[in-house]
């Protein structure tokens, strides 16, 4: 599994002197996040103060983690870049593509065979370019990295968004696309706009049914699902550190669901202990050594309202917990009050499924208070009146779990054991009778409650709970009761009231595990061979995209004029197609197919400039590709926004749309149009969008003398004969004007590599 001390101790040498330097020219004390920051500069001392909220820094991550789903197009825009080795240590986890159905002895083989193609290929790249690999069963991406690489003061990158888990242990972790973890691995720096700061103060300590969980529920009650865009999160005080490093973890994961950028904590003993655990006591030893660093300065938490743009408070002591949902994570309700809520709302009462388990929720602690409380009902006469399901979060923790007796116990109360995998968290779950879309109601421990989230059913009411909770709520099989205040009635009719739950932060015989499902790369991975099929429908090997052919682009046929919100959803979406992730050309079937035609405001149907027929926008522009016409998208405000999946950038551009032109562009989606290699530009006047008529042809001028802060002109040629032109602008710099004219940026870095 090697986690790589080397690594750390190079980053450990640096962090002090770097920390030292950024507070004199930062002239103040340091918040922990701000610390991680400047230690992991990309061009190592700090020079500069930068300003929070505004400046793009350039990052210098530490490791790099991908999931089964994302990896597949990281990986294969990492070949086109010509490295042999990865430049940071990488890591692949197989836990989104198994579907929880029968149980873990039946669903794991059968996503074996499914996904066979998608695992082998997974293997045999990691393999051959120095990846670690979790093959499929081994746990879920970010429960494994806690286990193994996550270390206190580190800098991570990976290709899902709730890599922010890792902020357990004291890094700072942040969610990416597959281009970003491309650009790290092939060794080129990372980009963040210098995030601003929440400081989160937590006093007292966690008793009776409260649980980690319940600090983000309520966080994400004050500040919703918005709150925490383009910040990091610092947790601080008592509080923090009466808590387990895995509670931790929990806390961090969901700060995914407030938009945070990221969320930390200071180094403390519940971390050493969790390394201790978890075989790494080195990495505790050499993190004690400059412990003092790894935490914010003193006068910071002192007088936090002085060095945050926003402060918290929670009194961990008075904590109730809560239930969050439906349909959205910071509908924050108290359990006491649920029951008044639901029938206010109109939720259903009667609780169908509770599911424990997901990244957030999966950890041997985890397990082992929900465990107490089903234990309780076995030994008190009470059944479970809802279907219970459990996944663990990595084979580590289920070994460990079903050594100590906690899955016999669960089993005994009827629970399936699914596999250690994401499973229902991200829809993977054939839940029988899910396709009438009934009205119901389920709790679990996940992170995400939207609708069709688990079950594909938009009529299942979510909520989201402590696994405790979750336990207590299965067994009554009633939203609203109150595991404080109710009593259930067993099976002699007595009255009976369940204890607050008990449990291990880690377990006292320590962890075990048999065969942890992880595969090391080939010490030289040269002589490997990838395995893609060429007949594959779900793999496709990537070609590199054709350099700029040196001259202005004229003629260009509007594909589309995007009318409203077109976010990367409406651009690719995902649900189903999410298994051509790694097929570049079948992906490219769903481009656009969300986005609304100003013209007719209709989805997917546009006209064919070709035929003047009306069709789907993939199947017109896969015409306009095959007569070798280039095309123009056109949109609205805010366009790309959302997730950073390159596939929105990387289907049109394949599909042979040249430009994108909008009245504004989501910052990430800019950047990932721009390193594909196409032109992202925006209107100079944005009622000038109003001009574009549907037949037009338009030109693109000003492209043999594209260089930074230089408006460039475009020219609509309308069908009655007119003309109109007008400038655009666009935010390329040098080297991003480089990327358009080779093509994309990854033919550069390939170019470079072979230099
Ligand atoms: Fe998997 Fe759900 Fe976490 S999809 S990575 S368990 S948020």
């Amino acid at each position: 599994m090697a986690f790589d001390i080397d690594m750390i101790k190079k980053v450990y040498a640096n962090f002090g002197p770097r920390v030292d330097a950024a507070r004199k020219i930062v002239g103040r004390p340091l918040t922990l996040s701000e610390k991680i920051l400047y230690a992991h500069l990309w061009d190592g001392d700090p020079r500069k103060a930068f300003s929070r909220g505004t400046d793009y820094v350039d990052f210098a991550p530490d490791r790099v983690a991908m999931q089964d789903a994302t990896a597949q197009m990281a990986l294969l825009q990492f070949m086109q870049a010509g490295r042999p080795q990865v430049a940071v240590p990488s890591t692949v986890h197989c836990d989104h593509l198994i579907t929880a159905k029968e149980g873990a002895s039946v669903d794991l083989p059968h996503a074996r065979t499914e996904s066979a193609e998608v695992f082998d290929f997974l293997s045999s790249v990691s393999n051959k370019y120095g990846i670690g690999f979790w093959k499929p069963g081994a746990g879920i991406i970010h429960q494994v990295v806690l286990e193994n690489y996550a270390f206190p003061g580190g800098m991570m990158i990976g290709t899902d968004s709730h890599t922010v888990n890792a902020g357990g242990l004291g890094m700072v972790a942040i969610g990416v696309g597959g281009a970003d973890a491309c650009d790290v691995m092939a060794g080129l720096p990372w980009e963040l706009k210098f995030p601003k700061l929440i400081g989160v103060k937590l006093t007292g300590k966690l008793n009776g049914w409260t649980a980690a969980k319940d600090v983000i529920l309520k966080v994400a009650g004050i500040l919703t699902v918005k709150g925490g865009t383009g910040a990091i999160v610092e947790y601080f005080g008592d509080g923090a550190i009466n808590l387990s490093c895995t509670g931790k973890g929990t806390i961090c994961n969901m700060g995914a669901e407030i938009g945070a950028t990221t969320s930390t904590f200071g180094y403390d003993e519940s971390m050493e202990r969790y390394l201790r655990a978890t075989d790494r006591s080195e990495v505790a030893d050499e993190a004690n050594k400059i412990a003092a660093y790894l935490t914010g300065d003193s006068e910071v938490y002192a007088d936090p309202e002085k060095y945050f743009d926003q402060v918290i408070e929670i009194d961990l002591d008075t904590l109730e917990p809560y239930l969050n949902g439906p349909f959205t994570p910071d509908l924050a309700t108290p359990v006491s009050q649920m029951k008044v809520e639901a029938e206010k709302n109109g939720w259903p009462l009667k609780v169908e499924w509770g599911l424990i388990g997901s990244c957030t929720n999966s950890s041997y602690e985890d397990l082992s208070r929900a465990a107490s409380i089903a234990n309780q009902a076995i030994a008190k006469g009470l059944v479970t009146k809802a279907d219970f399901g459990i996944n663990p979060g990595s084979e580590q923790v289920r070994y460990t779990a079903d050594r100590d007796g906690f899955l016999k116990t669960f089993e005994d109360l009827n629970a399936t054991i699914f596999t250690n995998a994401c499973g229902p968290c991200i829809g993977m779950w054939d839940r029988t009778g899910s396709e009438k879309a009934e009205k119901n109601t389920i709790v679990h421990s996940f992170n995400r409650n939207f609708a069709k989230r688990a079950d594909g059913n938009p009529n299942t009411f979510a909520f989201v709970a402590s696994p405790e909770m979750v336990a207590a709520i299965t067994i009554a099989g009633d939203l609203g009761f109150n595991p404080l205040t109710d009593t259930l009635t067993n099976d002699k009719g007595e009255q009976i009231k369940l204890d607050p739950p008990t449990g291990d932060e880690l377990p006292t015989k320590g962890f075990a595990v048999e065969d942890a499902g992880y595969q090391a790369p080939a010490a030289d991975g040269s002589s490997v061979d990838v395995l893609v099929s060429p007949t594959s429908h779900r793999l496709q090997l990537l070609d590199p995209f054709t350099p700029w052919e040196g001259t202005d682009l004229k003629g260009l046929n509007l594909l589309i004029k995007a009318k409203g919100k077109c976010t990367t959803d409406h651009i690719s979406m995902a649900g189903p197609w999410l298994k051509f992730r790694g097929h570049l050309d079948n992906i490219s079937n769903n481009m656009l197919i969300g986005a609304v035609n100003y013209f007719n405001d209709k989805t997917d149907n546009v006209k064919n400039s070709l035929t003047g027929e009306y069709g789907p926008v993939p199947a017109t522009q896969r015409d306009y590709k095959a007569a070798s016409i280039g095309a123009i998208v056109v949109g609205d405000e805010n366009y790309g926004e959302g997730s950073s999946r390159e596939h929105a950038a990387m289907e049109p551009r394949h599909l042979g749309v040249r430009a994108v032109l909008v009245k504004s562009f989501a910052r990430i989606h800019e950047t990932n149009l721009k390193k594909q290699g196409m032109l992202g530009l925006t209107f100079a006047d944005k009622d000038d969008y109003d001009k574009i008529l549907e037949d037009d042809k338009i030109d693109i001028l000003g492209l043999t003398e594209f260089a930074p802060d230089k408006p460039l002109t475009l020219v609509l040629h309308h069908a009655d004969g007119s003309e109109e032109q007008f400038p655009v602008n666009h935010s390329y710099n040098a080297q991003q004007i480089d990327w358009f004219k080779a093509g994309g940026a990854l033919n550069i870095i390939r170019a470079e590599a072979a230099a």
